[in-house]
């Protein structure tokens, strides 16, 4: 299938609601949303070789090699209609990872949401996840029925890097490496900064206005 040429990105701090934003941008304008977590933490699941390569990293809040990153994520893209609108969630994380996107796609609009450390460690301990990606929380978003996911049936499940101790890592490595990705497209000009805090459907309309 011919690559789809044009996309989105949104990207922010572990908890900062992309997982949340990203599936509501998919039912409600469209967008094929691809998140290299759930891409990973299917191949863990699977017990595939990428899998058992990706799973250490993962499990102690590190970044899973630039290589492994960008070939499931290239795939990923590949596999999409040409005209299919795209929605990143958690890609790119490094300037590498960056410059390999560039160099196949066009991103249009970068979506940067903020939210304060002080409020992610509540977010990510409480977080519940279906194995599909559909996000919960144990206080702000539960599921109508306790451990089921609303859309798909499946027990839902806590990741394996939700703890407090993991979040100051995966906070590191959002601030030494992503940061500077942020920062490459803000030079262009393409990046905007939307409020991560309040209901997560006012937080919606908020990102809907930015790319209307
Ligand atoms: P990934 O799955 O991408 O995790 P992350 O970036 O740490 O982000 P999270 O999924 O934790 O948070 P989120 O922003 O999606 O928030 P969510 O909507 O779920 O990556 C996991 C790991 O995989 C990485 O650490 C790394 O090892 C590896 N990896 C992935 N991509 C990689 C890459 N490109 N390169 C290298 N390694 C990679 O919301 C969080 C919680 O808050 C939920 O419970 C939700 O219900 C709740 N919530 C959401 N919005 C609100 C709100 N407005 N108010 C109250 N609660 C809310
Ligand atoms: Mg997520």
């Amino acid at each position: 299938m011919a690559q789809p040429r044009k996309g989105i990105i949104l990207v922010g701090a572990p908890g900062s609601g992309k997982g949340t934003q990203a599936k509501k941008l998919q039912e409600v304008l469209g967008y094929a949303h691809i998140s290299t977590g759930d891409l990973l933490r299917a191949a863990v699941r699977d017990g595939t070789p990428l899998g058992a390569k990706a799973k250490g990293f993962m499990d102690e809040g590190a970044l899973v090699p630039d290589a492994l990153v960008i070939d499931i994520l290239m795939e990923a893209l590949d596999s999409l209609d040409a005209d299919k609108l795209f929605l990143l969630d958690g890609f790119p994380r490094t300037i590498p990872q960056a410059e390999a996107l560039d160099a196949k796609v066009t991103i249009e609009r970068v979506i940067d949401l903020q939210v304060p450390y002080s409020i992610l460690e509540e977010r990510i301990t409480g977080r519940r996840m279906s194995p599909s990606g559909h996000v919960y929380h144990v206080h702000y978003n539960p599921p109508r029925v306790n451990g089921v996911c609303d859309v798909t049936g499946e027990p839902l499940y806590q990741r394996s890097d939700d703890t407090s101790e993991k979040v100051k890592a995966r906070w590191d490595k959002f601030e030494s490496e992503t940061r500077p990705v942020i920062a490459r497209y803000q030079a262009r000009g393409i990046v905007v900064e939307v409020d991560g805090v309040g209901h997560p459907d006012t937080i919606f309309v908020r990102i809907q206005a930015v790319l209307r």
